[in-house]
């Protein structure tokens, strides 16, 4: 995968059917917090309540059109030091670095971003292997083990939490 062809861009209304593509798939959802997307209809208003209107959620894009997302939330208050970051990409291109150039872009401009963030941090669930790997090739340290620790798609579970300093290197 040509690096070049690969971009972050703030969702628009346009992303419509692209965004529908990938977000309508449970392979996808699977790990993530939001539930799959049934209908045009529930993309559309999920792009204009949630996706377009967050500060940092950015459109994962091959040669400009959607193909995932990464997001980024701080924290409130003097826990601003500390965003949490989730991403997906649509599975009919996984495997060819994607998710990794796009967190390598996130995470080289995110702190310029954000005065005053020091911490990023991802929970990952332990089967969740590629996106361990995404994370280890970008930098991030793994921390350990949070036992029973996050609720998604009807149960808790055990999650490794990774972290990437402002002051840490991009591999
Ligand atoms: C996790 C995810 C973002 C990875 O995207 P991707 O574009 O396929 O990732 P990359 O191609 O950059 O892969 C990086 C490495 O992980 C490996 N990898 C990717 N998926 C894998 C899997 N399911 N099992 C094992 N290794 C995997 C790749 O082979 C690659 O390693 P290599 O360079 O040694 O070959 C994608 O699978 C996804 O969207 N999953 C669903 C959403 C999700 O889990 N989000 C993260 C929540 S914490």
């Amino acid at each position: 995968m040509d690096p070049s062809r690969i971009s972050l861009r703030r969702f628009q209304l346009s992303d419509v059917d692209d965004f529908l593509k990938w977000a309508s798939d449970d392979k996808v959802t699977r790990y993530l917090r939001w539930n799959t997307i049934t209908s045009r209809e529930e993309a559309l208003s999920y792009l204009e309540k949630v996706a377009i209107p967050q500060p940092y959620r950015r459109s994962i894009c091959l040669d400009d059109r959607s193909i995932g997302y990464f997001s980024i939330k701080p924290e409130a208050g003097d826990d601003k030091c500390r965003a949490h970051l989730g991403y997906a990409v649509s599975s009919e291109y996984w495997g060819q670095g994607i998710a990794t150039a796009a967190l390598k872009m996130a995470v080289s401009s995110v702190f310029k971003e954000f005065p005053g963030l020091v911490r990023l941090e991802a929970f990952v669930e332990v089967e969740n292997q590629g996106s361990q790997k995404v994370l280890e090739k970008v930098g991030f340290l793994k921390e350990g083990l949070l036992r029973k620790y996050g609720f998604c798609k009807g149960e808790i579970r055990d999650m490794i939490v990774y972290s990437f300093l402002s002051t840490d290197i991009i591999k």
